[in-house]
């Protein structure tokens, strides 16, 4: 998502005041005090001690889940069906068309068309592109590119958001390597991902392994909640530290996405369309993305 940074500190007690025999805000419809609140009680202790943490209308219920999971459903096979097709001398437009109409047959809708201007329903992001590639006509994918697909659907108002990467052929060793090192750090960042825990031991995993290989981690840009909106709290740092940013608690949806260089981490943006990143120096960038749902006892991936 875009570089936009917004947190809360609101602690969960300043949140709307429910009696202990009232119905839970959860919505099972038992009492408060036999339901979340020794749960919003365990929040509340973090944020005294001056922690991020969520606000409880980020957190899904199983109900919410299951609609994701059956968003995510579309969007993997839209991404299935981007893998099956995707070759040498074929153009990014062709991308989106397939997206397009794989969302659409299913039932769902491409998230990015027409969010906040975004003009297709994919972006692809060819080797220097870090992210939000155009898809044209003009961009024939030839052998040895390599290129992030990164596919978002809509079903019954619940959002999924996935991406991949795609190596064209032969692809020389070494940009094949940040391919496959960048999904390294992803599936590390979901490991790292605990109850009760923080953002930051999450996103430490994540650039530590990256940095062992040579590789840099975008800043400006994160991860995001998602689920009832395509992009909600928490922005997701993967350059943080251990301990930092956002508590993490049962309920939370958010994605794993970190754009990995194979040089420097600095970026700029198309001044032409306001969207296409690329890397300053021109080197390739790879990302690959997780929706993730945490769970009492671990993590579910939702869309990947
Ligand atoms: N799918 C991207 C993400 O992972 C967001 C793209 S915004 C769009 O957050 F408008 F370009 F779709
Ligand atoms: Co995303």
């Amino acid at each position: 998502m875009k570089a936009l940074k917004w947190v809360s500190t609101e602690p969960i007690k300043k949140q709307e005041k429910i009696g202990r025999n009232m119905p839970c805000w959860c919505g099972s419809g038992r009492k408060y005090k036999q339901c979340h609140e020794a749960f919003d009680r365990k929040i509340d202790r973090f944020a005294f001690m001056g922690h991020e943490v969520p606000t409880r209308d980020l957190l899904k219920m199983e109900e919410d889940v299951q609609k994701c999971r059956e968003s995510a459903r579309i969007n993997m096979a839209a991404l299935d069906a981007v893998a099956e097709a995707i070759r040498p001398g074929m153009n990014t437009l062709e991308i989106d068309k397939i997206v397009y109409d794989v969302t659409t047959k299913m039932g769902g809708i491409p998230a990015p068309l027409d969010y906040e201007g975004y003009p297709f329903s994919v972006c692809t992001s060819v080797n220097d592109q870090v992210c939000h590639g155009f898809p044209s006509e003009d961009v024939i994918l030839k052998e040895g590119d390599i290129v992030n697909v990164d596919c978002s659907t809509i079903l019954d108002g619940y959002f999924s958001d996935s991406s991949r990467m795609f190596m064209i052929g032969e692809v020389a060793p070494e940009v094949k390597r940040l391919v496959e090192v960048t999904l390294e750090c992803v599936e590390i960042g979901v490991k790292a991902v605990k109850p009760w825990g923080f953002l930051g031991d999450m996103a430490e995993q994540v650039h530590k392994h990256a940095e062992a290989n040579g590789y840099s981690v975008v800043k400006e840009i994160g991860g995001h909640g998602v689920g009832f909106e395509f992009h909600e709290e928490p922005w997701v740092s993967y350059v943080s530290n251990a301990g930092e940013d956002m508590l993490i608690v049962p309920g939370m949806m958010f994605t794993i996405e970190p754009m990995v260089n194979m040089g420097k981490a600095d970026i700029y943006t198309n001044e032409d369309n306001g969207w296409e990143v690329h890397t300053k120096d021109g080197k390739p960038s790879a990302q690959w993305e997780y929706q993730i749902f945490v769970r009492e006892d671990g993590v579910e991936v939702i869309s990947h």
